[in-house]
């Protein structure tokens, strides 16, 4: 049971990173070693997880925002080029393609997966397209086979695998379906590093220009200069790059983190199950997608506010469940109805209409690896207790 401390009532977070002694002992003995930027907890981190995930490169990062922005940059995407990425989604999904200079082109979303609209996309495409961003949204893989299918020649996948660590699609992990993909361990995910991210790919040229890129475009990387026979050989530098560096801090704890993250899905997946029993009779509640040819992630729990149905508005439903412990948020953002987007491209909320609607009807209910049953089983009378 969750209480808070200051009101010792019951409170029950959206979401609380599961981490503990085992996660501090690892963070200890990176910073007595001495080696406290990217080394060898990093090198050891990256290796894991491209197993996990089954692809040959895993390059860490500062987080899923500067890895998708790597991404970009490492495809080469830059002005003239266009980039077509959901509309509902995260604000970072489409400020990446305006920190290459490229133009975000948005594409509506499938009301009930939550995810990129295919046949939209496809009337987005134009001969200046260059990539499309797929987001997994909530840990749920987007339709990559459809994708593919609309997707001409020389135009680029890269998957926001920001919520899908762990998650797959016809039996091929996430972060192995498209050209290259980004994931998060913001302590919102499944697993955390406080902040953070990866990078996958299969293709080794691309992971070693932005494994160059990481670290200001040098040619050699720091540990490689450290340990190397030559004390006068400084780095050169022969492109333009950033400092996008995980620090081994991070790295010693994503190790710990990643080696729990198939128990965390696990126990996500049956506490998510649970959940569509429980609710399953509620007309004015409708249940996230559960894949029948893939593994959800279950990042969140996020369900739908039908607006006709309901006893009241969702927000009102928010308030009264938030008066009795229960935290609940917006699935995340119709981004084209943010002021910087709508003002600089000059959108109307109903450009995308399924996009608009998620962003005023979805609801996330906690779903995370520090409730136990009692906390379930209240969040779920909370809900049902709503009418
Ligand atoms: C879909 C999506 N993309 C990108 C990001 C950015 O991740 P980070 O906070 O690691 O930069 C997030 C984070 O919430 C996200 O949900």
């Amino acid at each position: 049971m969750t209480i808070d401390p200051k009101t010792e009532l019951r409170r029950i977070q959206i979401s609380l990173p599961a981490t503990g002694e085992e996660e501090c002992e690892a963070v200890r003995e990176s910073i007595l070693s001495g080696w406290v930027t990217q080394g060898p907890k990093v090198a050891a981190f990256e290796q894991t997880f491209a197993e996990l995930h089954d692809v040959p490169h895993a390059l860490a990062v500062t987080s899923c925002t500067t890895g998708l922005h790597l991404a970009l940059a490492g495809l080469g995407v830059g002005p003239g080029d266009e980039v077509i990425l959901p509309a509902f989604t995260w604000i970072a999904t489409a400020n990446v393609v305006l920190y290459c200079g490229a133009t975000p082109v948005f594409a509506d979303v499938d009301p009930v997966t939550n995810n990129i609209d295919v046949a939209d996309v496809a009337r987005k495409l134009t001969d200046r397209t260059r990539a499309v961003i797929p987001v997994h949204l909530f840990g749920l893989c987007a339709d990559m086979d459809g994708l593919r299918a609309v997707l001409p020649q020389g135009v680029s996948i890269l998957e926001d695998a920001a919520c899908a660590a762990g998650a797959s699609y016809k039996g091929t992990p996430a972060g192995g379906l498209g050209d290259v993909a980004a994931f998060s361990f913001h302590p919102r995910k499944s697993i955390t590093t406080g902040e953070g991210g990866m990078i996958t790919t299969k293709h080794a040229d691309l992971a070693e220009r932005m494994e160059k890129m990481r670290n200001h475009g040098a040619e050699i990387s720091e540990e490689q200069r450290h340990h190397g026979p030559s004390p006068w050989r400084l780095p050169d530098f022969n492109m333009l790059g950033f400092n996008y560096r995980m620090t081994d801090l991070q790295g010693a704890m994503g190790l710990v983190q990643i080696g729990k993250l198939e128990q965390f899905i696990v126990e996500r997946q049956q506490r998510a199950e649970a959940y569509c029993e429980a609710l399953a009779d509620l007309s004015w509640l409708r249940m996230p997608v559960i894949p029948t040819d893939g593994r959800h992630a279950w990042q969140a729990f996020v369900t739908w506010v039908d607006p006709a149905k309901a006893p009241m508005s969702r927000n009102e439903m928010m308030s009264i469940l938030n008066d009795r412990g229960v935290a609940t948020r917006p699935g995340t953002h119709a981004v084209h109805e943010l002021h910087y987007y709508r003002d600089q491209y000059d959108l109307k909320p109903d450009d995308f209409p399924h996009a608009r609607d998620c962003a005023a009807n979805t609801m996330a209910i906690p779903l995370h690896n520090r409730m136990d049953d009692d906390d379930y089983a209240y969040v779920t009378e909370a809900i049902r207790s709503l009418g």
